[in-house]
């Protein structure tokens, strides 16, 4: 479904992505993870389009997307969760499950369909029904968090890309996102999930990537990442603390 062959990108003079190959396909859940700074965060704006790679190619169902305005990738079918969210905050949480339905296919705008989609969302995420018609803005982080999720949904892409979707929320409710995670992979979406918290990623994820300053050292089948000596001590070690667990 996503092919990214040679992928640079840069700052400036700054070259931040190195060559990086990958390929998500059809209905997986692919992880990529990294320390803090490799790079996850560009790579994923290079795919929605907010970031033109340097060199190589990013190609969607076969097509070549290096180019398109961040609007038209949206189009084609991808929707990235920005890491810090980006909700609504004035608005309803049920008014920024509508506006996320914007985002659908012109063939997928019927009522029946929003109606259906928004049901869902509101039975996998409880709270947000509990919520609906309280401005977003108060929300609890964690809850933000699943809105922006919900909201992406809304809009039916064919691939989601999330960006570190665990970030400072407690272990609790980072199970309950990465739950839901593979709720959505269940219902067909194809998802490429970028995490600081390796551990848990690998859980969810069929198959991760590893990115070291912005190059990808390591890849393959989660269950084989998670019994990879180097992965085991750089990412999964005891004294490796993630981000959601810290200070807990
Ligand atoms: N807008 C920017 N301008 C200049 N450098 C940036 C910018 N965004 C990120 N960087 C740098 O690029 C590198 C990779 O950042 P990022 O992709 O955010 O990493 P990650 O998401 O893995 O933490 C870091 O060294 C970061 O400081
Ligand atoms: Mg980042």
């Amino acid at each position: 479904m996503l092919t990214i062959q040679n992928l640079y990108a840069q700052y400036g003079a700054i070259t931040v992505l190195k060559n990086c190959s990958l390929h998500v396909d059809e209905g997986e859940i692919v992880t990529l993870i990294g320390a803090n700074g490799a790079g996850k965060t560009t790579l994923l704006s290079t795919i929605s389009g907010l970031i033109r790679p340097s060199k190589g190619n990013i190609l969607f169902k076969g097509k070549d997307i290096v180019g398109l305005s961040p609007s038209k990738i949206v189009s084609c079918g991808i929707t990235q969760v920005p890491e810090g969210r980006e909700i609504f905050g004035p608005f309803t949480v049920r008014e920024n499950l509508e506006i996320g339905a914007y985002l659908r296919h012109r063939k997928e705008r019927d009522k029946t369909g929003i109606k259906r989609d928004m049901d869902y969302v509101f039975a996998l995420f409880p709270r947000l029904k509990e919520r609906m018609n309280q401005p977003a803005g108060l929300l609890s982080g964690g809850e933000q968090q699943m809105l922006a999720i919900a909201r992406a949904f809304m809009g039916r892409p064919r691939l989601l890309l999330l960006d570190e979707p665990s970030l400072g929320l407690a272990p609790m409710l980072v199970n309950i996102i990465l739950d839901t995670i593979k709720e959505l992979n269940k219902e067909g979406l194809t998802i490429l999930l970028v995490e600081q918290n390796a551990r848990k990623a690998l859980n969810v994820a069929h198959r991760g990537y590893v990115l070291e300053t912005g190059r990808i050292v390591l890849h393959g089948a989660s269950a084989e990442l998670r019994e990879d000596p180097e992965v085991k001590r750089a990412y999964l070690g005891k004294d490796y603390k993630d981000i959601s667990e810290r200070g807990q």
